[in-house]
């Protein structure tokens, strides 16, 4: 008989469920997180149904009493989860009847669990979006903090991990903040998309008891109420999409956790990271290692895996909701603690490290980081661009077999690869000279770099 089984659908059923199904098919083990927002998505729905005259208004107060009970017993530790009533929702409802009998029975009124658990994981993803974005904030300030101590330092410009072109540190701090601001934006439209309310979609027709979604999307704060419900309780994109911003963001720290492990090391010394961030080895006394950096690289292969999960997840499902669905949640909250710890991380990390900058200055001049530079020298007297091209990489290649930088050659060599070089080259030589010589907007131009910081403090408010 169904109340034996202590299930709420074992009407149908006449025998008991397989305790390795319980296991197998429960959730409440992690969508437990989804408490908070179970409670706010329960209580509208209450509200609402009372508006609607579905319950009476003495029997919305006590259903939405009782759901603010039990949130205090789960915050405090004292509720007792349990595995047969499958999930949170669950949980919640059944402790809510025992608490307050019958009246509790008519909470799941005009709604399902399917609607319940996208609204739920909506809440849950909207709140998440707000926490980061204050994180990746926390970032960018870390960056645009150091443009004040670091602004006469340049640094030796890479592609292909060789030397390129100079570039200012400061310029190279910004590179960080505009990446993390495009994330911004991303999570931001994304955030748009994660906030329409699926509560009223029921199962997946909707539903023939009065409601009024409207009031419950106004009461959520959701912008919009979820048009077709096939179609909102098939979905998971916007969960989906979350987990590829997130990706997008694991991505960005993970290479440049990646270049500050090069730069820590003997071989290029250009920073010593915080110690506080490095660990040591069991058995090398000397060792500081970069494991911060190392894991925040290392952890952006499980946040790539979760989003290629969910992708897999949800290919081919028929419409509407199939329990697969419910293997998206731990790939979600997964990613986003991830996320969010690397973030935390980084942001310290980028405030204590120390650039070395005697080291770096010391060999700032190898790597003949002002040969473009002079090559538009070139072309600025008349020279076509491709011929100057060539003109510069014979002398570099001369530079080279005499182990000199540009700036040490004669003025005869210089005039022997052109005759209309004269001494006025040796003022955009050397790096700092090639540095001053940037003029376009987004180059590493001093005087646009100092507008750029100056637009950057100004809107962090540094
Ligand atoms: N815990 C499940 C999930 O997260 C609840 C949905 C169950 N719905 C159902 N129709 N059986 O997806």
């Amino acid at each position: 008989m169904s109340e034996s089984q202590n299930k709420p659908w074992s009407g149908v059923f006449d025998g008991e469920t397989d305790p390795r199904v319980e296991k197998f098919t429960e959730s409440v083990s992690f969508d437990h997180r989804l408490t908070t927002q179970d409670i706010r998505g329960s209580s509208a729905h209450a509200r609402m149904l009372a508006k609607t005259g579905v319950l009476t208004d003495r029997e919305c107060q006590q259903i939405v009493e009782g759901l603010e009970q039990i949130g205090n017993q789960i915050a405090e530790g004292t509720f007792v989860f349990r595995q047969e009533l499958e999930d949170i929702h669950m949980n919640i409802e059944r402790a809510l009847i025992d608490q307050i009998g019958d009246v509790g029975r008519k909470l799941h009124t005009g709604r399902s669990r399917n609607d319940q658990v996208s609204t739920d994981f909506r809440l849950w993803i909207r709140d998440a979006i707000d926490r980061l974005d204050d994180l990746l904030v926390d970032l960018q300030r870390a960056f645009v903090s150091r443009c004040r101590r670091d602004a006469d330092v340049i640094l030796p410009g890479y592609t292909h991990l060789q030397r390129a072109q100079p570039v200012l540190a400061n310029h190279y701090w910004l590179a960080y903040c505009e990446k993390l601001e495009r994330d911004r934006t991303r999570l931001s439209d994304c955030r748009a998309r994660v906030n329409h309310l699926p509560l009223g979609t029921a199962a997946l027709a909707g539903t023939t008891i009065p409601i009024d979604r409207q009031m419950v999307a106004d009461e959520l704060g959701f912008e919009e109420v979820v048009a077709n419900s096939l179609d909102s309780s098939s979905d998971r994109d916007f969960a989906i999409e979350y987990c590829f911003v997130l990706t997008l963001i694991a991505e960005h720290l993970s290479t440049w956790a990646e270049e500050w492990i090069l730069w820590s090391t003997c071989e290029f010394n250009f920073l010593t990271l915080p110690q506080a961030y490095c660990t040591g080895s069991s058995i090398m006394p000397q060792k500081i290692n970069p494991d911060v950096l190392e894991l925040t690289r290392g952890k952006t292969a499980r946040v790539v895996g979760n989003l290629q999960s969910l992708l897999v997840l949800v290919k081919g499902l028929p419409l509407a909701y199939n329990r697969d669905l419910q293997e998206d949640k731990e790939r979600v909250f997964d990613s986003a603690e991830t996320v969010e710890a690397c973030v935390t991380l980084a942001a310290a990390v980028v405030a204590g490290a120390e650039l070395n900058r005697e080291a770096i200055a010391e060999r700032l001049e190898r790597g003949y980081l002002d040969a473009t530079t002079l090559m538009e020298y070139l072309i600025g007297l008349g020279i076509p661009q491709r011929t100057a091209h060539g003109i510069i990489g014979n002398l570099v290649a001369l530079a080279m077999k005499k182990s000199v930088p540009l700036a040490e050659l004669s003025l005869e060599e210089f005039q022997a690869a052109s005759p209309l070089l004269d001494k006025k080259v040796y003022d955009i030589l050397g790096v700092e000279r090639a540095i001053e010589a940037f003029s376009s907007y987004g180059s590493t131009a001093p005087t646009e770099v100092a507008k750029q910081v100056g637009m950057w403090q100004e809107r962090l408010g540094i």
